[in-house]
C-alpha cells in the first residue's frame, strides 16, 4: 500500500480526486484543488433508434423535467450508488475530458474515487471500472464520510472519536472516526432527494397542485426550515405548478411552516440515524464525541436549523463543517495527496 501511494508524489499534477454523488459531482485535480463542480446529471437523446449523449452536468440539469420525448435527463446514481453504470461511465469520462482539455487527452490520470461506506464489493468494482474505462491508469478507492471528515478538518488520524453526519443527496452516512479508520457507520437512505420529495407530495396533498423536483429542490434552498419558525409562520412562498383539479397551470401561497412540516419526516429519520449511530458507539469514543460533537457536511448541512435540532435532540455540540458541499472532494484530494493519510485509501 505505502509504494502505491508514494507512486502519486511521483507521478505529478495531473492525477485526480473524484467526489461522484448522487446530485453533485466534483473534481479535485493534484495542486490546484476543486476545480469541477456541477450535476450528476445526463442528457441523452435517441435518433433513429441510437442513444447519444446530448448534453452532461450543468446544461443537462437545465433540461431536467422539460425534454422532449426523445431526449431523457438521467441522473445514473441513485440512493448514492450507481444505478446506470453506462451512463455514469459517460459522465465520468466527459467531466475528466473537460478537466483536462484536449491537449492532456492522453495523459491518463490516477484517480481516487470516493464510494459510500455501505456500498457492496459489487458496487465498488462499478465505480472503479467505470473510473479505468473512463482513462484512469489507476483507479483508488476511499469511503465517503472519511473524505467528508478529512475535508471537514477532523482529527481522523489522532486517537480520539468524532462523528460526522454527511447528507448527501441520495444518503445521509452517519460514522464515527478514530486512527484512520471507521469505528462505526450506519447510512441511511434518506438526504436532499428525500426532502425535495417530501416537498412535492405535501403540496399535492394540501392544495392538489402538482410541482416538479427542481421547484421543490429551488423551494428547500431557498426556504428549507428543521424546526417551526419561531412565529409559527415564517416567510411566505408563491410557488406554480399544474392545478390537479382542473389541469391548469396555478400559483399558491405556502409558509415556511408549511415547509418545515413537509421536512419533519425525512429530518426525523436522519435523527434517528444519528440516534441509531450514539447507541452504537464504544463508549470510549462515546466520551470523547461528548467533548468533540457532531460535524454536518453535505448539502442537507445547509438546511437552516438542523444543526440547532441535532443539538436540541442529542445534547452534543453540533457544528457545520465550513464548505459542506466541498468537504468530500477536499477530503478525498487532500487523502491523495498528503503522506499522513496514508492507509485511509483503498486499492479495490
Ligand atoms: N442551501 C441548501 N439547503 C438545503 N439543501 C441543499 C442546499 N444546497 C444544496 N442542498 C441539497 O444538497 C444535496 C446535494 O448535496 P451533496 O452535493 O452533498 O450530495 P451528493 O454528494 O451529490 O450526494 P450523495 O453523497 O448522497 O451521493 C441536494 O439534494 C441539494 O438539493
Ligand atoms: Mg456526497
Amino acid at each position: 500500500m505505502a509504494g502505491l501511494f508514494s507512486r502519486f508524489f511521483k507521478l505529478g499534477s495531473q492525477n485526480m480526486a473524484i467526489d461522484l454523488g448522487t446530485a453533485n459531482t466534483l473534481v479535485y485535480v493534484q495542486d490546484r484543488g476543486i476545480v469541477l463542480n456541477e450535476p450528476s446529471v445526463v442528457a441523452i437523446e435517441t435518433l433513429n433508434g441510437v442513444k447519444k449523449v446530448k448534453a452532461v452536468g450543468d446544461d443537462a440539469k437545465m433540461m431536467m423535467g422539460k425534454t422532449p420525448d426523445n431526449i431523457e435527463a438521467i441522473r445514473p446514481l441513485r440512493d448514492g450508488v450507481i444505478a446506470d453504470i453506462e451512463i455514469a461511465e459517460e459522465m465520468i469520462k466527459h467531466f475528466i475530458r473537460k478537466v483536462h482539455g484536449k491537449k492532456n487527452l492522453f495523459r491518463y490520470p490516477e484517480i481516487v474515487i470516493c464510494v459510500p461506506s455501505g456500498s457492496t464489493s459489487v458496487e465498488r468494482r462499478a465505480i472503479r471500472d467505470a473510473a479505468s474505462n473512463a482513462g484512469a491508469s489507476q483507479v483508488f478507492l476511499i469511503l465517503e464520510p472519511m473524505a467528508a471528515a478529512i475535508g471537514a478538518d477532523m482529527p481522523v488520524t489522532e486517537p480520539v472519536g468524532s462523528m460526522v453526519v454527511d447528507i448527501g443527496g441520495g444518503t445521509t452516512e452517519v460514522a464515527v472516526l478514530s486512527l484512520r479508520g471507521l469505528a462505526y457507520t450506519t447510512s441511511v437512505r434518506v438526504g436532499g432527494d428525500k426532502m425535495d420529495e417530501s416537498i412535492v407530495s405535501y403540496v399535492r396533498r394540501h392544495h392538489n397542485l402538482l410541482i416538479g423536483d427542481a421547484t421543490a429542490e429551488r423551494i428547500k434552498k431557498e426556504y428549507g426550515i428543521a424546526v417551526m419558525p419561531a412565529d409559527g409562520v415564517g416567510e411566505l412562498i408563491q410557488i406554480k405548478g399544474r392545478d390537479l383539479v382542473n389541469g391548469v397551470p396555478k400559483e399558491i401561497t405556502i409558509s415556511q411552516a408549511n415547509v418545515a412540516e413537509a421536512l419533519a419526516e425525512p429530518i426525523g429519520a436522519i435523527v434517528e440515524g444519528v440516534r441509531i449511530a450514539l447507541e452504537n458507539t464504544a463508549p470510549e469514543l462515546a466520551a470523547d464525541i461528548v467533548d468533540q460533537g457532531i460535524v454536518l457536511t453535505g448539502g442537507g448541512a445547509l438546511i437552516q436549523g438542523l444543526d440547532d435540532y441535532l443539538r436540541e435532540e442529542t445534547g452534543l455540540p453540533v457544528s457545520v463543517a465550513e464548505d459542506p458541499l466541498s468537504c468530500v472532494a477536499l477530503g478525498t484530494g487532500r487523502a491523495m495527496e498528503d503522506p499522513i493519510y496514508r492507509g485511509v485509501l483503498m486499492s479495490a
